[in-house]
């Protein structure tokens, strides 16, 4: 029985969980959601597992936009068992409905289980991260429940969705819908401090090379941004900022994630 483990991922939280299902769940393999983004409708990714996982971020109480979008660049061979985990940093909001809602409109598939992982939150414009010491507590806890997880899916469970019920889910897909039309130029308020080394990391580190370095050196945004933050996050001088509120604030990126592995999401991985 062959199980797929399609992700997304910025600072490496949703990394780390598709790693440990590849490594936990039987002759699977993990396709990174970036690496897709060249393919179209007419020319999907075709799948043939009997099992497979989307594990993504959740962004605005809903999905990355590069998640909705990749739903209509795969094909599945075959009714495949389908499920989810959405990682966040509090709370899931109605991503995992979301998914469900998209994923039936793009594939026709229903959505068999999708779990919340809470792990550390990324999104520095509203927040700094916090001590080392929180953070590794927030990521041993979301290893257990991923354990308990991981018998759920080689059994293939169909489970509730975890998910905002309605009248609250509208709330949510209301703000997910205004992010998802904003968020693309939002990177319109990145910039780079003077202590911009000129290093490239950023350019590397973006999963939807959003970035370009200008001839002096510096990263320019292009306007199709996810808001993953992984430049944000990855700067090794912290020089990149968003508006003005970001200065100052504790980073945060997955501990056993590297710069590197972001960069391969660009790669196939699995
Ligand atoms: C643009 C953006 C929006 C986010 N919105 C939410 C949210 O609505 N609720 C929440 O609990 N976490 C939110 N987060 C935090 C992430 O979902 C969380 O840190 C996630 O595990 C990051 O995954 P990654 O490291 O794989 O990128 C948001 C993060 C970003 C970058
Ligand atoms: S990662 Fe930071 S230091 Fe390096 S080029 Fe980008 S902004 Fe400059
Ligand atoms: S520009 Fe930065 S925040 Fe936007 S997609 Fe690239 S790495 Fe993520």
């Amino acid at each position: 029985m062959s199980t797929t483990v399609l992700y997304f991922s910025g600072t490496g939280n949703s990394l780390t969980v598709a790693q440990s299902l590849a490594r936990e769940l039987a002759d699977a393999r993990t396709i990174s959601l970036a690496e897709l983004r060249g393919l179209t409708e007419d020319n999907p990714f075709k799948i043939d597992s009997e099992t497979v996982v989307f594990v993504f971020p959740v962004y605005a109480s809903g999905i990355p936009v590069i998640v909705r979008e990749s739903l209509k660049r795969i094909s599945f061979s075959g009714v495949p068992y389908v499920c989810a985990i959405a990682t966040c940093g509090s709370s899931p909001g109605a991503a995992v409905g979301i998914f469900a809602s998209e994923l039936q409109k793009s594939l026709s598939v229903k959505l068999s289980a999708g779990w919340a992982l809470v792990m550390p939150g990324n999104y520095t414009p509203l927040y700094g991260a916090y001590s080392d010491q929180v953070n590794n507590r927030m990521l041993a806890s979301a290893s257990e429940r991923l354990r308990q997880l991981i018998p759920l899916i080689a059994s293939r469970t169909v489970a509730a969705l975890e998910t905002t019920s309605l009248p609250v889910a509208w709330l949510f897909w209301f703000i997910w819908k205004g992010f998802a039309g904003w968020v693309g130029r939002s990177d319109r308020h990145f910039r780079a401090l003077s202590a911009c080394t000129g290093c490239g990391l950023c350019e590397q580190v973006c999963p939807v090379e959003n970035i370009r370095l200008s001839s002096a050196g510096r990263p320019v945004w292009q306007h199709h941004c996810e808001q993953c933050m992984a430049c944000l996050q990855f700067c090794p001088v912290e020089a990149i900022q968003f508006c003005w509120w970001t200065k100052g604030r504790r980073r945060y990126r997955h501990p056993q994630i590297t710069a590197a592995m972001i960069t391969a999401q660009k790669k196939f991985a699995g």
